[in-house]
């Protein structure tokens, strides 16, 4: 393998996709790229674009332009799609009537794996006792774990997950959360999982990309993210000093615009000891108020009508 190909190896990239269904343009000029290791959140409200970029990733859409891969191809040039990629989308459908087991029998069949495989992937997901069961009687979140199962047939390298945690209860979150965990951290596979709730996620993924109306508003780590880390805000007459003070920290400080100081990254504690540390005075000193939920709700809403003057 090249040297290209190997950085490339387990990597999603999007390269300015669009796609546009009649006078809506889902996908707008969309990049961004998902590294393995890594569990990334692709967020973003209802009729965001989720779906549609990561049907385009998985070559069951078309772009209008721009392009998706995976390791450095499209879909269509892979040379083993189901030993390189699984992937949930969401309304999975299943045939009602077949059992659990039979219904990754099939798929086996289909990928060339062994019966056996079958059993294994069950295991993984918790489904063993419901194996010789209908999928008819499943419920939302046994059909999400069917649907998880389907996806690791092939021991992928990279996995696309379309709203997994939907319909499972805490402890189903928990338990996915550890399975996606180890994935990435263990086995330094990569994993991609949308939601429409950062709540949903926020203690599986490291990384985010958040898009609305088919653009990219923010790719980078969640740790990043005002208000991640409970965020710090810090008022003094000396802000270079402070930022200096700061700097071995390893923060983020961004100026905000009632002239305090937003530190993203480490405690109020920590903040007022390098202040003290430093000799620097400070005028107020105070956890952020504003949470990660409270950001991506900012982030993503609907850009303002502008307002009346004197309104
Ligand atoms: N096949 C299609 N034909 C026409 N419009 C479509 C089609 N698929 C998606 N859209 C539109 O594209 C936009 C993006 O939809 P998409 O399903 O990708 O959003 P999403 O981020 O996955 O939303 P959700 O959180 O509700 O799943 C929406 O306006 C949707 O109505
Ligand atoms: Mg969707």
């Amino acid at each position: 393998m090249s040297p290209e190909a190997t950085a490339l190896e387990g990597r999603i990239v999007a390269n300015d996709l669009t796609k546009v269904f009649g006078e809506v343009k889902a996908v707008d000029g969309l990049s961004f790229s998902v590294e393995p290791g890594s569990v990334t959140g692709f967020l973003g409200p209802n009729g965001a674009g989720k779906t549609t970029t990561l049907r385009m990733i998985l070559g069951l859409a078309t772009p209008t332009s721009g392009t998706g891969t995976i390791s450095g191809l499209t879909y269509a040039h892979l040379p083993h799609p189901g030993r390189t990629v699984g992937a949930v989308l969401e309304a999975t459908s299943f045939h009602p009537g077949r059992s659990a087991r039979n219904h990754l029998r099939v798929f086996c069949a289909a990928a060339g794996l062994p019966d056996k495989r079958a059993d294994e992937v069950l295991e993984w997901v918790g489904l063993t006792q419901a194996a010789r069961y209908s999928v008819r009687g499943f419920s939302l979140g046994m059909r999400q774990r069917l649907g998880l199962a389907t996806a690791l047939l092939g021991n992928p390298r990279v996995l696309l997950l379309d709203e997994p945690a939907n319909g499972l209860d805490p402890e189903g979150i928990a338990w996915l959360r550890g399975l996606l965990r180890h994935f990435a951290d263990v086995d330094g596979r990569t994993v991609l999982i949308s939601s429409h709730v950062l709540s949903e996620v926020e203690q599986t993924v490291d990384r985010v990309v958040i898009i609305a109306r088919g653009r990219l508003l923010y790719e980078g780590r969640l740790a990043d993210l005002e208000g991640a880390n409970g965020g710090v805000v810090v008022r003094t007459p000396s802000p270079e000093q402070l930022s200096g003070a700061l700097a071995p920290l390893n923060v983020k400080v961004t100026p905000r615009a009632d002239g305090s100081l937003g530190v993203v990254g480490a405690t109020p504690e920590a903040v007022g000891h390098a202040a003290w540390a430093a000799h620097v005075e400070l005028h107020e000193l105070r956890a952020g108020s504003s949470s990660l939920e409270e950001t991506f709700l900012r982030l993503t809403a609907e850009p303002s009508a502008p307002t009346e003057p004197g309104a």
